[in-house]
């Protein structure tokens, strides 16, 4: 089957490299003519665990083109997934622009009946203004919902192997097309969920803004927990053991971050408050989110008694989550535009984010290829990404290199007894 998938980012990458290596032909177009020109050399223009090697091998099979021919890419396929961004505007509002570019392009080519399938996240009820301008072609195009849930770092892995893949849509036989192409990468027990378009866009919100709520409902039990003498350990030892709770998104930390779940909280928040239905436990969320990214900028303030000036901070991880190298709205971008206000010189690692934050600081702090040189003469290490590396560090030779041996956790990964027992100064989130 020809597929064209329009947007080569997280979501449409993958989403065309596995289609691919499932054996169909697949072009995917952008606008942006450098990403087109790196992928068609094999060269991804994300981190993404295992997507190199899916692209190479689509390219050398020849199933896997790319594009900037956006008219071609239209008129190749009956088949066409829209995967481009859905950014935030000023007002918290979706900005649907690049949807609605996409859709003209598809409506003013199109040279047949096809299927037009949105795997962007877009607000509860676009699919009725999309259909609207689907309608203005010569041709039948029927549009089916098909929201994305892969997550950024397994977007390969989830892509491959979804726990369900939903569909909302009315056309019979596009959805009998779409069931075929899922097949392969569902197993028993992973659904094709159909229903009708509003209630798949909703449930894509419904999904990201409730793991989002989880996080910040966790991250108020921590800072309630500090202040009373709890331990949050303990307490989410004990939560989490509730099967009706479980363990995860229920990790105490510096906050939510990335292209998804702000941005997601944000829109519905605003989706609703146009349905005169006023969301409250998500302004809460979003609240305690904005809050929570600045706790240990605040914890490392008040250690310093108010005066960063002149003083060395050393950033362990920048991508807003292990195994990724986004760091779109990560909690670290935050953190040093305050610590960069106080004047404190802001030294960073992490194993593969720095060159995307270059883009934003430039030279206005350092980076540095090893951990234990970000360190050096530093007055305090904060943990922003719980990567794995950072686990089990040589704790004396940290100590060695840094001028004061202060260590504040935002991600919970170490255990306050060890480091204090090793001279450090530690403080982590509600522990
Ligand atoms: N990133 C994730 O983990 C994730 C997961 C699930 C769903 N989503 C949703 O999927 C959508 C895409 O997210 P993303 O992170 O992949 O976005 P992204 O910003 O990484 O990529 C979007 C791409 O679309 C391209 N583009 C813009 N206009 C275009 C046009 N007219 N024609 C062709 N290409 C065009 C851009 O150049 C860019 O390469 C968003 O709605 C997002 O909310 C993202």
């Amino acid at each position: 089957m020809n597929i064209t998938v329009f947007g080569t980012g997280y979501v449409g990458l993958v989403a065309g490299v596995c289609f691919a290596d499932a054996g169909h032909h697949v072009i995917c177009a952008d606008i942006d003519k450098n990403k087109i020109e790196k992928l068609n050399k094999g060269t991804p223009t994300f981190f993404e665990p295992g997507l190199e090697d899916y692209l190479k091998k689509g390219l050398k099979k020849k199933t896997l083109t790319f594009t900037t021919q956006l008219e071609e890419a239209v008129y190749k396929s009956k088949i066409i997934f829209i995967a481009v961004g859905t950014p935030q505007d000023p007002n918290g509002k979706a900005d649907l622009t690049y949807i609605f570019n996409v859709v003209g392009t598809i409506v003013d080519n199109a040279n047949e009946e096809k299927t037009i399938i949105m795997k962007s996240t877009v607000p509860v009820g676009t699919h009725k203004k999309i259909e609207k301008l689907l309608k203005k072609s010569k041709f039948p195009l029927h549009y089916v919902s098909n929201p994305e849930f892969l997550r950024e770092g397994k977007a390969v892995e989830d892509f491959l192997k979804p726990e369900r893949v939903v569909l909302g849509g009315t056309h019979k036989a596009s959805i009998e097309t779409l069931k075929g192409l899922y097949k392969p990468f569902l197993s028993l027990d992973r659904p094709i969920l159909t229903m009708t378009q509003a209630s798949a866009e909703m449930a894509k919100y419904a999904c990201n803004t409730y793991l989002a709520t989880r996080i910040s409902f966790i991250n108020e039990m921590a800072n309630l927990s500090e202040r009373l003498g709890a331990n949050i350990k303990d307490v989410k030892k004990v939560m989490t053991h509730d099967k009706r709770i479980g363990h995860r998104f229920l990790y105490p930390g510096v906050g939510y971050g990335g292209s998804c779940f702000p941005k997601d909280v944000s829109a519905l928040i605003h989706t609703a408050d146009e349905s005169d239905c006023d969301l409250k436990i998500l302004k809460a969320t979003h609240q305690t989110n904005e809050a929570q990214k600045l706790i240990l900028f605040y914890k490392v303030l008040k250690y310093f008694l108010g005066e960063l000036k002149g003083k060395k901070i050393t950033l362990w991880g920048i991508s807003f989550k292990p195994h990724t190298d986004d760091i779109r709205e990560a909690p670290s971008v935050v953190i040093i535009q305050k610590l960069l206000k106080e004047k404190a010189h802001v030294s960073t690692y992490d194993p593969i984010a720095q060159d995307n934050l270059k883009k934003d600081f430039g030279d206005c702090i350092e980076y540095a290829n090893d951990p234990y040189e970000a360190l050096h003469n530093s007055e305090a290490l904060l943990i922003l990404t719980e990567w794995n590396e950072f686990r089990t560090p040589d704790f004396s030779l940290m100590k060695e290199k840094m001028k004061n041996p202060a260590l504040f956790d935002g991600r919970n990964i170490y255990e306050r007894k060890t480091i204090e027992k090793c001279g450090f100064y530690y403080e982590g989130i509600g522990t």
